[in-house]
């Protein structure tokens, strides 16, 4: 009998890829998704890649009566919750929607959860969450010092996660703490597919090469780096994806908790990613070296040791492969 998978947000970006690994490692999926930050059409491409008909329901995790029926409707076995705000800059103007969508929203899920007699949970969380980097690579136990309300927001649910646990052994959870998510699915069915101007750098890179911009600002060219623009530790979705798998496979058979970046413990420049990109389009792409954005830093990158030696979690996908597979997207179907 298999196993069911409610997805929170399994509509967006990490999401929908995250579908279609779970699809194929033979789970039973249900997304729920507000449909704030996915195109609708994406469930038509899900059904297309795993070529058989995808559950879903349009709804929101504010809505306790929503989630209420969900539960009801479904035994769910697991939550991998992706449902929440994740834009930085964002957080910074506007605190009270973070707290609301990532904090109330995870809370209702969570409640629901426990209404329903489930207790194995997947969350989404964040790298930064360690904030400055005390030492690199970043590891599990680096000090914890958020910075926006969007790392905060994360912290915030990682303790009730702890607490939660401590109150009731019932509970089994997963923190995963991304890096820097890019790239699309080999199919170039689905991809990140942001609603407005993107404020993460290979989507913005990719409407330039698509003519949607008209060239890259770098934030900078000063940093303490090999060619002075920001390092960061960009790991492919699928690779994501696929580690969300282990991640909620490991939850359902040891019923054990566990907290692990997800990265590749590879940094790459902004240069970087911009030759890269001009390999996969075939064309010199334009930009700007502009003054730094506040609140970055120079270079963090991930120590995945945690995440290898206990899911046996292992990124393979480098670069090149993020860039190809990101332009195949948003060069052939997503104008489509
Ligand atoms: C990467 C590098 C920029 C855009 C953020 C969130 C993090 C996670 C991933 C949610 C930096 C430079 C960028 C541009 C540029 N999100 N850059 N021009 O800031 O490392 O991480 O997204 O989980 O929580 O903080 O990613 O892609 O925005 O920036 O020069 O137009 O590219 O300065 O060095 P970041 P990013």
């Amino acid at each position: 009998m298999s196993k069911t998978i409610l997805l929170t947000g399994g509509a967006g970006y990490i999401g929908s890829h995250t579908y279609v690994e779970l699809k194929s490692a033979g789970y039973d999926v249900v997304i729920i998704d507000n449909f704030s930050n996915a195109r609708p059409d994406v469930i038509d491409r899900l059904a297309q890649i795993t070529d058989a008909p995808v559950t879903w329901h349009k709804g929101d995790v504010l809505d306790k009566a929503f989630l209420a029926k969900v539960f009801a409707q479904h035994a769910v076995d697991a939550v991998i919750h992706f449902a929440a705000k994740k834009a930085v800059g964002e957080s910074v103007e506007k605190p009270l929607d973070y707290f609301e969508t990532n904090c109330t929203g995870f809370s209702n899920i969570l409640m629901a959860m426990q209404a329903a007699g489930v207790f194995n949970v997947v969350f989404s969380s964040t790298a930064t969450v360690y904030g400055e980097p005390l030492s690199l690579p970043y590891t599990e136990d680096h000090r914890i010092a958020p910075v926006s309300p969007y790392a905060q927001s994360k912290v915030t649910c990682e303790t009730l996660l702890r607490q939660l646990k401590d109150s009731d052994p019932r509970w089994n959870y997963g923190v995963l703490r991304y890096f820097n998510p890019a790239g699309a699915h080999d199919s170039a069915l689905i991809g990140e597919d942001p609603n407005d101007i993107p404020n993460n750098l290979m989507p913005y890179i990719a409407k330039v090469a698509t003519g949607e911009l008209p060239h890259l600002n770098v934030f900078g060219d000063d940093y303490d780096t090999p060619d002075g623009t920001g390092v960061r530790d960009y790991i492919h979705v699928v690779d994501l994806a696929r580690g969300h798998v282990q991640s909620v496979g490991k939850l359902l058979d040891d019923q054990d908790t566990h907290i692990l970046n997800l990265g590749t413990g590879t940094g790459y420049s902004v240069f970087d990613m911009l030759r890269s990109y001009e390999k996969a389009c075939g064309t010199t792409l334009p930009f700007k070296i502009g003054p730094r954005r506040a609140g970055d830093i120079d270079c963090f990158y991930a120590d995945p040791a945690s995440a290898r030696d206990y899911l046996g979690f292992e990124a393979t996908r480098g670069l090149d492969e993020m860039c190809q597979s990101s332009w195949n997207w948003v060069s052939r179907v997503r104008n489509s």
